[in-house]
């Protein structure tokens, strides 16, 4: 089956630019579906920028999805629910392939799938499972661990690439994880697309890396040495009871409560982080020794320069 017009929904945020520029530079007819109308400066001239003006009419979404083969969701937590009315219209549009916005944790892992934060993702995958079954429309399910570049730029793997702050050491800072370049979760988007009866139906693990953070502090270290590198332990069962606390008392940072939970999803090894690497091999992806350190070296760089 040879996809070529996708649709990309949430393609404006954090992750959608590098996919939507990955499947514009391999050929593919890319439509955006944003709520403005506007071309971003970031994306492509070359990709369809269609407004929606509601995520929650599926007549509306149908019309806009006429014609496209395939939908690749990456909206945030904002979005995730939104994507059950694209679900339906994009059955009802014809088109083939479904890849909600998951891009992340193992959410087929068990103890993973408990947690809140993925409440929304899973009945995301619920809706299409059943989908799929009566032969309505296809998925695939990405899941790319945490986002490297991203998140160094964003102090979630270290706290502080810089080493002014201490740094939060998640259990003993040894555990190893998977981590996904925003560049390489294009790059496996594009080679699902390029074919998708090879990842047809099923959860599609990659990544870019497996890592520690005790590693990632050595590859900091190398870059500004003279920095402090103070850590502070940090226990995940401690963090996700305290998130699951406020997220039960429905007071409080909920939103960082959610996040909380997420910190075990990557630091506990019995949530799956640390990824089986056949996927990621088939798509071509990876990074060495070096390019992780390239990676560390380049946020560590933006730091400085932004100060
Ligand atoms: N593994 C990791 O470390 C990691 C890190 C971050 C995110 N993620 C995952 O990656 C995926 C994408 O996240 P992201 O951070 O890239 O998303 P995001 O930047 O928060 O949102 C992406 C786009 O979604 C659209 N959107 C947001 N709210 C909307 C609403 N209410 N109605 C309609 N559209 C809305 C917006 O597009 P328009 O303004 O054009 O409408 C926005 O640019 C999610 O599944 C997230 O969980 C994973």
């Amino acid at each position: 089956m040879s996809l070529k017009r996708i649709a990309v929904f949430g393609g404006t945020g954090n992750l959608g630019p590098d996919i939507v520029g990955a499947l514009e530079q391999a050929k593919f007819d890319v439509t955006v579906l944003s709520r403005s109308a506007e071309h971003p400066a970031h994306l492509p001239r070359g990709v369809t920028i269609k407004q929606v003006k509601d995520f929650t009419s599926v007549s509306e979404l149908t019309e806009v999805l006429q014609g496209q083969d395939a939908v690749v969701a990456v909206p945030g937590p904002v979005g995730i629910p939104l994507q059950h009315h694209v679900i339906d219209a994009a059955v009802a549009a014809g088109v083939k392939y479904f890849l909600p916005s998951e891009f992340g944790s193992r959410t087929d892992n068990a103890h993973a799938r408990k947690l809140p934060v993925f409440a929304g993702k899973l009945k995301v995958q619920d809706q299409l499972e059943k989908l799929a079954q009566e032969g309505k429309i296809s998925y695939v399910f990405v899941n790319t661990g945490a986002f490297f570049d991203w998140g160094l730029d964003m102090g979630f793997l270290i706290t502080d690439v810089l080493g002014q702050k201490p740094i939060s050491l998640y259990n003993g800072g040894d555990v190893e994880f998977s981590t996904s370049t925003l560049a390489d979760i294009g790059k496996a988007v594009v080679g699902i697309l390029q074919k998708p009866e090879q990842f047809r139906n099923r959860f599609v693990t990659v990544n870019s890396a497996v890592v520690t953070q005790n590693q990632l502090i050595a590859a900091a270290k190398k870059v500004v040495p003279d920095a402090p590198f103070n850590t502070t332990p940090v226990d995940t069962e401690v963090v996700l009871q305290k998130s699951l606390e406020t997220i039960k008392s429905g007071q409080g940072d909920i939103h960082g409560a959610m996040l909380g939970g997420l910190m075990s999803a990557i630091f506990n090894p019995s949530y799956g982080g640390k990824f089986p690497q056949e996927d990621s091999h088939t798509l071509g992806l990876g990074i060495d020794q070096a390019g992780v350190e390239a990676v560390v070296a380049k946020s560590i760089q933006k730091k400085q320069q932004a100060k």
